[in-house]
Order: C-alpha cells, then structure tokens, then sequence
C-alpha cells in the first residue's frame, strides 16, 4: 500500500480549502452588497422600508415639538401642574384606601351612594367599608356589589359600653373606632406594602369629599394633613403652617392643646408606617376629641407633618353632618298598623 506523503496531504487539505471558498462565493455572492445587482435590491428594499419609518419619525419630533411647547406653557401658568398630569398617567400610582365606618340607619344608604359617586371618580381606589354591626347586612352586601369600586366589605360591632344609644347626644361616645381598627389591621394583612404602595385614609360616611383631595394624598411619605370645614364650630380646622413650610401648631376653637388637634378628616397616613408599627391604633378609652392624637402620636411627630392643599390654605373636605330625618307621620302609620311596603329599600 503506497504511503502517504505529508507534503501530497498539505496540498490536497489546500486544494478541498479553495474549493471549499469557490462554491462559497458562487453561493452568497448575489447577495453580497458588492455584485452590482444584489447592491439594487438592497437598496429598493431599504428606501420601501425606511419611507413610514422616515414619517413617523416627522410625525414624532413634531408631537415632540408640540409637547415641548405645551410643557412651558403649562409650567408657567400652574406650577404643580405638570408634575401632577405625569404622575396621574403613571400606572404605578399608590392606592388609595379609604376606610369607612358605617352604621345602619335611616340615611346610611343615601350616605353611602353620595360616597361612592364621588369615589368612582378615583384612580387606584380601594374602599374599605366596616359595619358597625355582628353581621355585614343586606343592604351594605347589596349596595357595595353594585357601585363598580374595588372594595373590601368587613363588620365589627362596638362594644355595647361604647355604643351610642338611640337618643344620645352624638358626641357621648366614640363612633367608628373599632371599625378602623379592623380596617388597618386588614391592611397590615393583606397589602405587601414593599411590591404595592398605599395611603390610608379614614372617610367617615356623612363627610362631603373633593376629587383633589385624594390627589393631594397620593404621595404622602408618612403622614400628610390639611384643613377641614365646618368642623370645631368653626368656619375651618387646621394646621397652621410656619416660613419653612412646617406644622408648627393648630388653628382650632375646641381643645386646641390636643396633641393633633384635628379631624379624622384632615390626615391620610402612608400603610407602610402603620406597618411598620404594627401594634398603632385607635384608643377607644381616650377623652372626647382625642381619637385622632391617639393614632397620630404613635406614628409621627408635629414636624414630621406634610401639609397639602397649598400649605393648609384651602379647603378640600368638609364635616358635614346628615340631618336626622323626622319620620313621624311613618311612626304614626306604624302605630296604626299600617306601615309603609317593608320590600322597599330606602
Ligand atoms: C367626629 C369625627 O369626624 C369622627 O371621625 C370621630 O369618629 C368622631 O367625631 C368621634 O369623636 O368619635 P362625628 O361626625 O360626630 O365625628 O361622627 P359620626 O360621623 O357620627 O361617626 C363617625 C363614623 O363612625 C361615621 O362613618 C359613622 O357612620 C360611624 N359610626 C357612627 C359607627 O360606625 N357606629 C356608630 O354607632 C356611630
Ligand atoms: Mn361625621
């Protein structure tokens, strides 16, 4: 058997190499930008291409353009604006909760859909509603089902020692404070306040509520305060703002001294600082008016206060308070065995 020469293998590896590279080039080299009739069809199907891409990019710098121009222009004319509209069309806006005592009776439901009408309005809006009661009742399960809001339904009945009675005065008792309590520690439950940032804040069911409002307390880093109308026996409660755009007191007629002289109205706290003292709450057993100073001392200072509302200058939420209506033509029916159709819901 004849040997192979290394030199015949190096010429023979050189010879298939050549070759190799001469099929290659017959194979691609139509396309290769360098033979004169691939480089006309890249260059067809490149201007095809390019032609929308050059539009919309015309299309784009003049949007751009028009941006520009009205960024300025609304910068000059309201100042908070612009900082505002991009946070609102940010998808990642904190939630508001609001948490709402509620108790059944003669104008609850009125309240409630006032309420609602308004919160609809709300974006990233989760409301809380929290019975006064042993059991959530027909009309609220009902009520809530139909309203379109994100909402979470629980109960909680007052103790019967601190429950109101028919005809006392309505500041004997403490109203709403288990409720919210129960309200806040759902919250610490169910929110992971690390992945889903919140605000809480505590909508009793009679008060009047702005759509700003809730705008003014989407960012609140611990706990963010403005003034209340009607409320104190005064025009308007609030805090009162120093030079450096501190709380540095409260303009308030009625027990003025209070730690957080307030109400539970003019004050929305971040969730994570109640998550992060898991054992703050309301204190059922303080004197009448301190209810808001017994959550707001556990959780910040007066310093620490983030006035809204341009410094506490306007007025964005107001106490009212429901008339209690006179039914008593209805007792007289009721008292003479006729009472009106009970299938009707009011
Ligand atoms: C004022 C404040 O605005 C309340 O936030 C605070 O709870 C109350 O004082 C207090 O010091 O306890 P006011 O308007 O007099 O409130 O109270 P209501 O509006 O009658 O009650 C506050 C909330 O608690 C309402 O949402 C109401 O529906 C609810 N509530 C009232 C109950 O859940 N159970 C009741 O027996 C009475
Ligand atoms: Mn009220």
């Amino acid at each position: 058997m004849a040997r192979l020469h290394p030199r015949k293998l190096v010429i023979a590896y050189f010879l298939i190499s050549f070759l190799g590279m001469i099929v290659l080039m017959i194979r691609y080299g139509m396309n290769c930008p360098d033979s004169r009739s691939g480089n006309e069809d890249y260059r067809s199907i490149l201007a095809k291409e390019e032609s929308p891409l050059k539009q919309r990019e015309e299309e784009l710098n003049k949007l751009e353009k028009k941006l520009r121009t009205l960024d300025i222009i609304l910068r000059r004319q309201f100042p908070n604006a612009v900082e505002y509209i991009s946070q609102v069309l940010d998808d990642d806006i904190p939630t508001i909760y609001a948490v709402t005592p509620t108790h059944t009776r003669h104008v609850q439901k009125a309240e409630l859909t006032r309420l609602s009408n308004t919160f609809l309005h709300v974006k990233n809006f989760h409301w809380i509603v929290v019975e006064d009661s042993v059991a959530r009742t027909p009309l609220v399960t009902n009520f809530l089902a139909q309203t379109g809001l994100k909402y979470t339904h629980l109960n909680i009945a007052t103790p019967s020692r601190y429950k109101m009675g028919e005809n006392d005065p309505h500041w004997l008792k403490p109203r709403g404070v288990e409720q919210r309590n129960l309200a806040v520690d759902w919250l610490r439950e169910n929110v992971n306040v690390n992945t889903s940032p919140g605000v809480v804040y505590f909508a009793d069911d009679d008060n009047t509520y702005s759509l700003q409002l809730f705008e003014e307390m989407r960012y609140t880093k611990r706990v963010s305060v403005w003034p209340v109308g009607i409320t104190g026996g005064l025009k308007f409660e609030r805090p009162i703002v120093g030079d450096i755009g501190k709380v540095i007191g409260w303009y308030a007629a009625w027990r003025p001294q209070r730690p957080f002289a307030m109400d539970m109205a003019g004050f929305a706290v971040n969730l994570k600082l109640l998550v992060d003292h898991p054992t703050a709450a309301f204190d059922i057993t303080v004197k009448r008016g301190y209810l808001e100073s017994s959550l707001l001392s556990q959780l910040v200072k007066m310093e620490e206060l983030e006035p809204k509302a341009d410094m506490c200058t306007k007025v964005l939420v107001w106490h009212t308070r429901t008339e209690k209506p006179k039914w008593k033509e209805e007792d007289a029916m009721i008292a003479k065995g006729k009472p009106s159709d009970p299938r009707v819901e009011v």
